[in-house]
């Protein structure tokens, strides 16, 4: 293992001229003009595993973004471990933002600041380095490797299910190693046990047929932002508690124990209110942030649009409003049931003047990981070797839409073993990974595949 260990730390500037290539495509997958672009971040990946001498690597075509699949069986007699991780990205916007452009990967102080760096291009690139210090070195891999990365998450795996569903043959596996999700903080090394699901939603409301002068018609015709203002308002009561008929039945309270587990960990509201840059935290009474973050569904606004928003005054009457809406959903929620409420709920809101439509976007399940798996249990002791310290076993409030159905449809636990930290602004502008982090992240990888073939 030393001399893996060395490998890996005499590499670390190819790794970092690599991954800044990686960073450089602009892989945004929910943008119909980067279409070629994911599709060059799928073949850099498919270079990445071949390089690491994985012998069967394909660009699987789907109605959306390529799948990018690998596979090195060493010896059937050990156990197999599937990575999952996504090469695409989410938009850049706010631009104007970025202290950096989005993507020409610029260090500063010890970050590497691009979008995609933490989410998750350098996080599922460790993988690809664990396996290529084995191969470079002429060891053979201590365990099985199978490779499942994708260009869709960003915009809900449209296309994966289908894909595991044809491929459940090839797929078979003992664990899925996932590296996508932030540690507690700095300091912190964390395994992820816990992640919320999703339904998203767009609500149009539809006035007047076209936009209409507000002096002359403003009164008797209503306004449909009002409508919608109204409706959003709605979905919420004054103590943070979703006013959807049903919208909590499934939920599954927190045992004792795991209150207490997430008690113990060290969260300081003042800091945490001071990182975000908000005056006050709001949210469900009655359950802490950590709670709430962890195991308790929310609905959010994440986008508004109505009438003019350009810079200085125009006075008009829009003809329509929309809103983005999201829920975040926790064990036992079924996101088509709570799709349906939302739908329903809402358009019951309306007044009959306006036509009101929700469309449900996408979704995904919440999912808990079971802690007395050896993989799981062999992660953290990777990450204890890798990163100096033992791990705390956290949930988090973000979702990855396939890993209740790794467990579904495979019958396969996933581990999380992410490297990103909560402060990294993922999604947002300035996204970034600390170094020392992708470093000891490499470091854990390797470990994890050694601790995994005796677990
Ligand atoms: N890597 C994130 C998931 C995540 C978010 C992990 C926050 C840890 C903390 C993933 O890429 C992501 O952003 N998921 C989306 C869901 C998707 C369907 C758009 C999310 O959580 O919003
Ligand atoms: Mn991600
Ligand atoms: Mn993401």
């Amino acid at each position: 293992m030393q001399e893996i260990t060395q490998y890996l730390e005499s590499n670390r500037d190819r790794y970092l001229d690599e991954l800044f290539e990686f960073l450089r495509i602009p892989s945004v997958s929910t943008d119909p003009d980067r279409k070629d672009d994911v599709v060059r971040a799928a073949e850099f990946v498919a270079d990445q595993l071949r390089l690491a001498g994985i012998d069967k690597v394909e660009i699987v075509p789907t109605d959306g973004h390529p799948i990018v699949y690998g596979e090195k069986i060493q010896d059937p007699s050990k156990p197999t471990a599937l990575v999952y991780g996504h090469y695409d990205v989410q938009p850049v916007d706010p631009i104007e933002l970025w202290e950096s452009g989005p993507f020409e990967p610029t260090i500063r102080d010890g970050h590497l600041y691009a979008r995609g760096s933490a989410d998750d291009k350098g996080q599922v690139f460790i993988h690809f380095k664990s396996a290529e210090a084995y191969h470079k070195l002429g060891k053979p891999l201590p365990v099985n490797l199978k490779y499942l990365i994708e260009g869709e998450e960003e915009i809900g795996s449209p296309h994966l299910e289908r894909f595991i569903r044809d491929r459940q043959a090839d797929l078979k596996a003992d664990t899925v190693m996932i590296s996508d999700t932030a540690m507690f903080a700095r300091g912190v090394p964390s395994i992820c046990c816990g992640l919320r699901g999703l339904a998203y939603f767009q609500i149009d409301v539809q006035g007047p047929s076209g936009d209409l002068h507000s002096g002359s018609f403003g009164g008797p015709v209503g306004n449909p932002a009002f409508e919608l203002a109204r409706i959003l308002a709605a979905l919420k009561d004054d103590r943070g508690r979703v006013t959807v008929p049903g919208f909590y039945d499934d939920v599954r309270e927190l045992t004792e124990q795991e209150q207490q587990e997430f008690a113990s960990l060290p969260f300081d509201p003042e800091e945490f209110m001071k990182e975000t840059g908000v005056k006050a935290l709001n949210g469900e009474q009655g359950y802490t942030p950590l709670e709430q973050f962890w195991s308790r569904p929310t609905l959010e606004v994440n986008g508004l649009l109505s009438g003019f928003t350009g810079e200085g005054a125009k006075t008009v009457l829009p003809a329509k409003a929309m809103a983005k809406v999201s829920t975040r959903l926790v064990p036992d929620q079924d996101y088509r049931k709570i799709a349906r409420q939302v739908s329903d709920y809402a358009r019951s809101l309306a007044p009959d003047w306006v036509d009101v439509q929700v469309s449900y976007l996408h979704g995904g399940k919440p999912w808990v990981a079971n802690l007395d798996h050896p993989a799981l249990k062999a992660a953290s002791r990777a990450v204890k070797r890798g990163f100096g310290k033992r791990p705390v076993f956290q949930r988090e409030g973000g979702t990855i839409p396939i890993v209740a159905t790794f467990d579904e449809l495979l019958g396969v636990p996933t581990v999380l073993m992410g490297i990103g930290l909560p402060d990294e602004n993922a999604h947002a502008p300035n996204e970034r990974l600390l170094l020392e982090h992708f470093y000891a992240g490499i470091q854990s990888a390797a470990y994890f595949l050694e601790e995994f073939s005796e677990a």
